[in-house]
C-alpha cells in the first residue's frame, strides 16, 4: 500500500487552489490527504469548500487578535520559549533600517497569535503545510516550529508572480502595472524572508495588449491550479532535494544559494 502524505492547509480567501489540491488528492494526482484547513479569516469563502467533507477546520482570527492586543498589550500571552533576540536575528522581511521597536512589536504580536495557530494545528500531525492564499506573514517563531531544522523545509507557498520579481501581496497587480509581457506563478518553500525561499516550480503566460488585470489573474490562476498540485506530488514522492549551490559573480565573488533540485530531472 502506498503511504499518503498528510497535508495541512492554511487559507485566507476563496480557496480555489485548495480546491485544486483536494481534487488532486481525491483523483490520485497527489498521493496525499488534507488533514486540516485553518484560516486567519472567519469569512474565508474557502471554508465552504470543505464543509461537506470530513476535513477538520479552524479559525484563528488575526484581525480581532491584533486589535485586542493593540488595545491592551498586557493581554499578550507569549509562548514560554519566545526569544525576541533570536527572532530579530532571523527575520528578514522588513528592511535592515526599519524601526527596531516596531519590528519588535510586530514579532511579539505575531508569535502570540502563532502560538494559537500552533495550538489549533497540534491535534493533526502533518508532513507538509501548504499556504493556499494565506495572506499573513509567518514569523521565524512559527517557521522554526514546523521546519525543526533549518534546511528541512516543510511549508510550501504559491505566489502570483515569477519570483524573485514582485514579492508581496499583489503579484499579478504588480506584474500588470509594470507593463510586463510575461506573467506567471511560483511555488516555493517558505524561509524567513518575503517570498524568498527556494523555488520549486514556475509557470508563465504571455501578456497581450488587450489583457486586463482580470484576464491576467484568470490566466495565472488556471496555471496555479496545475502547478501547485504537481509540486506537492513531487514532495510526496520525495523528489525535492535541498542543495547548496555556489555561483560565481562577475566580480569573482562567490555566493551560496539554497536551491531545490528535482530528483529524476537532468
Ligand atoms: C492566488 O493567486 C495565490 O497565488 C495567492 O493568493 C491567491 C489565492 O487564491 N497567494 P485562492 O484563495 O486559492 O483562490
Amino acid at each position: 500500500m502506498v503511504t499518503k502524505i498528510r497535508i495541512g492547509a492554511l487559507i485566507s480567501g476563496g480557496g480555489t487552489n485548495l480546491q485544486a489540491i483536494i481534487d488532486s488528492c481525491e483523483s490520485g494526482k497527489i498521493c496525499g490527504e488534507i488533514v486540516f484547513v485553518g484560516t486567519d479569516n472567519p469569512d474565508a469563502q474557502g471554508l465552504k469548500r470543505v464543509a461537506s467533507r470530513r476535513i477538520p477546520t479552524f479559525v484563528v482570527d488575526y484581525k480581532s487578535a491584533i486589535k485586542n492586543f493593540n488595545n491592551d498589550l498586557n493581554k499578550i500571552e507569549l509562548p514560554d520559549d519566545f526569544n525576541i533576540n533570536d527572532l530579530l536575528l532571523k527575520y528578514s522581511v522588513f528592511p535592515a533600517d526599519a524601526d527596531l521597536e516596531k519590528t519588535k512589536k510586530f514579532l511579539t504580536l505575531r508569535a502570540a497569535i502563532e502560538k494559537k495557530l500552533l495550538d489549533e494545528m497540534r491535534p493533526y500531525p502533518f508532513d507538509l503545510l501548504i499556504l493556499a492564499g494565506f495572506m499573513r506573514i509567518l514569523s521565524p517563531y512559527f517557521i522554526d516550529k514546523i521546519n525543526s531544522e533549518p534546511d528541512n523545509f516543510r511549508i510550501m507557498n504559491i505566489h502570483p508572480a515569477l519570483l524573485p520579481a514582485f514579492p508581496g501581496l499583489d503579484g499579478y497587480g504588480d506584474t500588470f502595472r509594470y507593463g510586463c509581457k510575461i506573467g506567471g506563478c511560483t511555488v516555493h518553500f517558505i524561509d524567513y524572508g518575503e517570498d524568498s525561499g527556494p523555488i520549486i516550480g514556475q509557470r508563465a503566460f504571455p501578456i497581450q495588449e488587450n489583457d486586463t488585470l482580470n484576464t491576467i489573474k484568470k490566466k495565472g490562476l488556471a496555471l496555479e491550479w496545475e502547478l501547485y498540485p504537481s509540486c506537492i506530488q513531487m514532495f510526496a514522492q520525495n523528489r525535492l532535494q535541498i542543495v547548496k549551490k555556489i555561483f560565481e559573480l562577475d566580480s569573482g565573488e562567490k555566493v551560496i544559494r539554497t536551491v531545490v533540485k528535482i530528483k529524476g530531472e537532468s
